[in-house]
Parts: structure tokens; sequence; C-alpha cells
């Protein structure tokens, strides 16, 4: 199983996610940062991991633009999760709990752009720092590595045909 992990990251945090998903991965891993991904790097992966810093509850504009310029139905049968990192919602700044309560996170804008171009969802979370230039919150590398095993397992399930009729 080829895995592919596009991630972007402004502060590092992200990135420092990326790799922790990574170790949590069997098979091939690869990891690239948005800005020098290639439509081409996609075709080869079975499973498709994208993680992105939270920006005005959206994704980088780098990891938007990306993701928008994939052609409709391209990732077809590729399973796709999604993770961001942002803040908690019980942030003591009151702006900051406003701006998270109101614009929401990353991951499921992530999530519904991978789900346009044809790709199926299997999880989409929340990694958190504790101020917009990290550090991320103590445990998160170690629940990104639990988060990315649980991928697997839920990408490696086939459809049960049975309860189909
Ligand atoms: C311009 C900007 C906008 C941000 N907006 C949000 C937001 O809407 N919600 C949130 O939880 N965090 C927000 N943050 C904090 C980021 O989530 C935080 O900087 C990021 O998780 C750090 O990841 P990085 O080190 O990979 O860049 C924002 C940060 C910046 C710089």
């Amino acid at each position: 199983m080829k895995t592919l992990i596009i991630y972007d990251s402004l502060y590092g945090n992200t990135g420092k996610v990326a790799q922790a998903v990574a170790k949590g991965l069997v098979g091939e891993v690869k990891i690239l940062r948005v800005s020098e991904t290639s439509a081409a790097d996609l075709r080869s992966a079975d499973v498709l991991i994208v993680g992105s810093p939270t920006h005005g509850g959206r994704p980088s504009q780098a990891m938007q633009q990306f993701l928008n310029a994939i052609p409709a139905h391209a990732l077809g049968n590729v399973r796709a999760a999604a993770f961001d990192t942002g803040m908690p919602m019980d942030n003591k700044q009151g702006f900051i709990r406003f701006i998270v309560k109101f614009f929401g996170y990353a991951s499921k804008r992530l999530a519904s752009i991978l789900k346009s171009k044809g790709a199926i969802i299997v999880a989409a979370e929340t990694f958190f720092v504790l101020g917009k230039e990290g550090p991320l919150k103590q445990g998160e590398l170690e629940r990104a590595a639990a988060w990315a095993q649980g991928i697997i397992g839920t990408a490696n399930r086939q459809p049960n045909l049975d309860s189909i009729r």
C-alpha cells in the first residue's frame, strides 16, 4: 500500500504532525510539502493524507490552491484522510475562542474538497497547538500516530458485499 502525505506548515507544527502520522503507518510512505508537490505525485497513491494549519477556519492558501486545482474525479477510489492543526476552543483568549467557534477547523474543508475530487474520506481530525506558533499540545504527536494506525485499518477494510443486496 502506498500512502502519500501532503502537508503545509507555516511554523512547523503541522509538519511535525505529518511526520508523526508517517510513523504510525506501514508500507511505502512519502511525505511532501504542498509547495513541492505536483499533480503527478497523486497518481501512484492508494491512500492520500492531507494536513494543513487552520487559517481563518480554512486550510492554508497554498493547500487550497493545490487541492482546488486537482481535476474533478481525479481521486476516484483513493482513500483519503484530512487533518489540521488549530487552537483549542477552551483557549483563554476570548477572541480566539470566538474565531475557533465561529469558523471551525480546516480538516472539514480539506475533506470536502477531497471528496469533491472523488476521494473516499476515511477520517478527518484536528490536532491542537497552544498558540499561533505552537507548541503542539502535549501528547498530540502520539495521538497523531495512533490516528494514522486507525486510518490504515479503515483504508484496508473492504466493503461488506453480503450486506449489499
Ligand atoms: C493567519 C492565521 C489565521 C489563523 N486562524 C486560525 C483559526 O481560524 N482557527 C484556529 O484554530 N487557529 C488559527 N490559527 C492558528 C493556527 O492554527 C496555527 O498557527 C497553526 O496550527 C500552527 O501550525 P504550523 O506551525 O504548521 O503553521 C491561525 C494562524 C494564522 C497565522
